[in-house]
């Protein structure tokens, strides 16, 4: 038995004005395909049935989502978290639920924001991973090469020696690192980055959080008894605004010993802010990428983004450029992260 369980709380925020607190990166249309959501769910058809899906997400845009996804995912499996608690407590709430309704079976975790060009290639690596996953009691990731010295990914070093079906035990993984270590860690070619894309048995996470965040895993057996029943959201909503607040990565792939890596090669890409889009949409002649009435005179290098109204630009270079109804966005590309510090001033003055 195999369930993907997608992961589809998170803001986002890097790529404000068009993502919002309702309508976060997971339900933009991004990549001129189809929303990203939608774009997750059907990239594993054949390899997990999309019945067997189960979308974690936040309270405020749980209607949106049931708008979106209903045609496909039955409702039950539309898990709701009455406030944001990170990664760690939305994957031990959905492992929780899917080990009571199923037994032990074997989860997929899959983040609701990627972009992956060669799905056939991702279909591949993520049945064998599924197959390992159910003949191991590990805890997989799936491994990318990298391609720059990142600091917003994880850092895996392997062991390749000890080749088990193409799976390599895990050496050290490190959350984040700064740039300094990002540098070496890439220089060295001896690191792969988590893809945050993770395959293992219910079974197997549950004695995991059991071990590494033993407060986070006794709060939610308070309420075990509830989950899967009517009680489930009144249960949830008591427990979680007091929640240890930890990504999976941090949480539980940093210190357990059974994370193995299955490296994965198909164009992956996390489109984490607007300059991503760059790796996305291959630039026109003059280096821009335009998804808007575009009228531009000398404009290089840009990214311009709109809905409605036309927009000009004369002498530019190395801009981002997003248009909504109620704001603009104007900003170097070189401080396409900085747009996240943005929103968190919005934030403070409410
Ligand atoms: N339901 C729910 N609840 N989903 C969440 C929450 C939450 O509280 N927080 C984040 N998510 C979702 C996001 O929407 C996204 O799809 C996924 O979980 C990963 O969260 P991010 O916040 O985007 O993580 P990250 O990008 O900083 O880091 C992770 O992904 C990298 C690769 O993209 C880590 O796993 C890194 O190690 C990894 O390299
Ligand atoms: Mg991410």
């Amino acid at each position: 038995n195999r369930f993907a369980v997608i992961m589809a709380g998170g803001g986002g925020t890097r790529f404000w004005p068009l993502s919002r607190q309702n309508k976060p990166k997971q339900l933009l249309n991004l990549s001129g395909n189809d929303i990203m959501i939608n774009d997750t769910i059907l990239r594993y058809e054949g390899i997990i049935s999309v019945e067997s899906t189960m979308i974690v997400t936040n309270q405020t845009q749980a209607s949106l989502v049931e708008e979106i996804l209903l045609d496909k995912v039955p409702r039950n499996n539309i898990l709701r978290e009455p406030v944001g608690k990170n990664t760690a407590a939305c994957i031990l709430y959905a492992a929780l639920v899917l080990d009571k309704l199923y037994k032990d079976c074997v989860m997929v975790v899959l983040p609701s924001d990627h972009y992956i060009t060669n799905e056939e290639s991702f279909r591949a690596v993520l049945d064998k991973a599924c197959l390992i996953a159910e003949e191991k009691d590990k805890l997989i990731t799936i491994g990318i090469k990298p391609t720059f010295p990142s600091t917003g990914y994880g850092y895996i070093n392997f062991n390749k020696s000890n080749l088990l079906d193409e799976a390599f035990d895990v050496l050290e993984f490190v959350e984040k690192p700064n740039f300094e270590k990002a540098k070496m860690y890439f220089e060295s070619g001896n690191y792969v980055w988590n893809s945050g894309m993770f395959v293992w048995k219910t079974s197997i996470i549950i004695e995991n959080f059991r071990r590494y965040l033993p407060r986070l895993y006794k709060s939610f057996m308070q309420v075990y008894e509830h989950l899967g029943t009517d009680k489930e959201w009144e249960a949830i909503s008591e427990i979680y605004p007091s929640l240890q607040n930890i990504s999976i990565d941090y949480g539980i792939l940093e210190r357990s010993d059974e994370v193995i890596i299955v490296p994965g090669d198909f164009g992956w890409n996390d489109v984490g802010s607007w300059d991503a889009l760059g790796s996305i949409f291959s630039p026109d002649d003059e280096g821009n990428i335009v998804k808007a009435k575009h009228l531009g005179l000398r404009t290089k290098n840009s990214i311009v983004f709109g809905d409605e109204r036309l927009i000009a630009t004369i002498g530019v270079d190395n801009l981002i450029i997003a248009e909504t109804s109620d704001a603009l966005l104007i900003c170097s590309k070189d401080n396409a992260q900085e747009v996240k510090s943005m929103v968190d001033m919005l934030k403070e003055l409410g």
